[in-house]
């Protein structure tokens, strides 16, 4: 199998108190993999090591068979640019429109028209289920589902290769979660990304998910295909999939 992201024994702890214990863990390209665990069991602190965000105490993020961590800043942010990421807390820049928002990263990094730009502003508000009405507010403006929505948008904008959701479905109802579901295994069934998303949704474990890594006291304590949960005799995933 092809792995494209490689968690290698990744620590982190914060004045002390250890988060991440060594986590191991494999993304397989084209492969939608989702990251389950309790609130506060480390899974946004393990996706801002992925990214650059948090530098673990001890670890590697292999991509591609390249350790992250040793490229120089020119060669991460290329590596970042095949990213698409919605944060948990949807990191929008507050002064900017909700089509600034969404447009940032195509605006950065490629040279399109301004009708371009448009075009797919409005395809990806479509993707996501936003009106068009919204373009011109700023995120204060607009509620938290759809800031979230605007999240996602931003992300998918460029087509990106690897898609990084946390928590994407939180909040919102459950047709627009739907159409988030859908969106994703669109993304990685038809367009061959590869996927890393976080969830406490059951409902979108069951339908986007190839495969399922649980983390729990700083490790991931279960990994296997989502067919593969049912069977399993793991309590401590159980229990998780029972309750929530
Ligand atoms: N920058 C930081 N400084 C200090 N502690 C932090 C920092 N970021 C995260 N933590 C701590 O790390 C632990 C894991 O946090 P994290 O946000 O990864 O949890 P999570 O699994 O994503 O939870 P949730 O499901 O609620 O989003 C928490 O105890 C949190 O307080
Ligand atoms: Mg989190």
């Amino acid at each position: 199998m092809n792995c494209l992201i490689e968690f290698k024994n990744i620590n982190k702890s914060f004045d002390g108190k250890i988060v991440l214990n060594g986590i191991n863990l494999k993304v397989i390209k084209g492969k939608s993999l989702v990251l389950i665990g309790q609130s506060g069991s480390g899974k946004s602190v393990l996706l801002k090591c992925l990214l650059g965000i948090i530098q673990p105490n001890k670890g590697q993020v292999i991509i591609n068979d390249n350790s992250f961590f040793d490229q120089d800043l020119y060669l991460k942010e290329k590596i970042l640019k095949r990213f698409g990421v919605a944060f948990q807390g949807n990191a929008l820049f507050d002064s900017l429109k909700i089509w600034e928002n969404i447009s940032f990263k195509l605006i950065q990094t490629q040279r399109l028209s301004n009708k371009e730009i448009k075009d797919k502003v409005e395809h990806s508000m479509d993707l996501v289920g936003l009106s068009k009405s919204i373009m011109h507010q700023y995120p204060s403006q607009i509620s938290g589902g759809m800031q979230k929505r605007v999240a996602i948008a931003r992300a998918i904008i460029d087509e990106p290769e690897i898609l990084i959701f946390d928590e994407p479905t939180a909040g919102l109802d459950p047709v627009t979660g739907g159409k988030i579901n859908n969106l994703i295994i669109d993304n990685v069934k038809r367009l061959g990304c590869t996927s890393l998303t976080i969830t406490h949704d059951m409902d979108s474990v069951r339908k986007i998910a190839d495969n399922v890594a649980m983390i729990s006291r700083g490790k991931i304590t279960w990994n296997g295909k989502k067919s593969e949960i049912e069977k399993s005799s793991n309590k401590e995933l159980n229990e998780f999939i029972n309750i929530i």
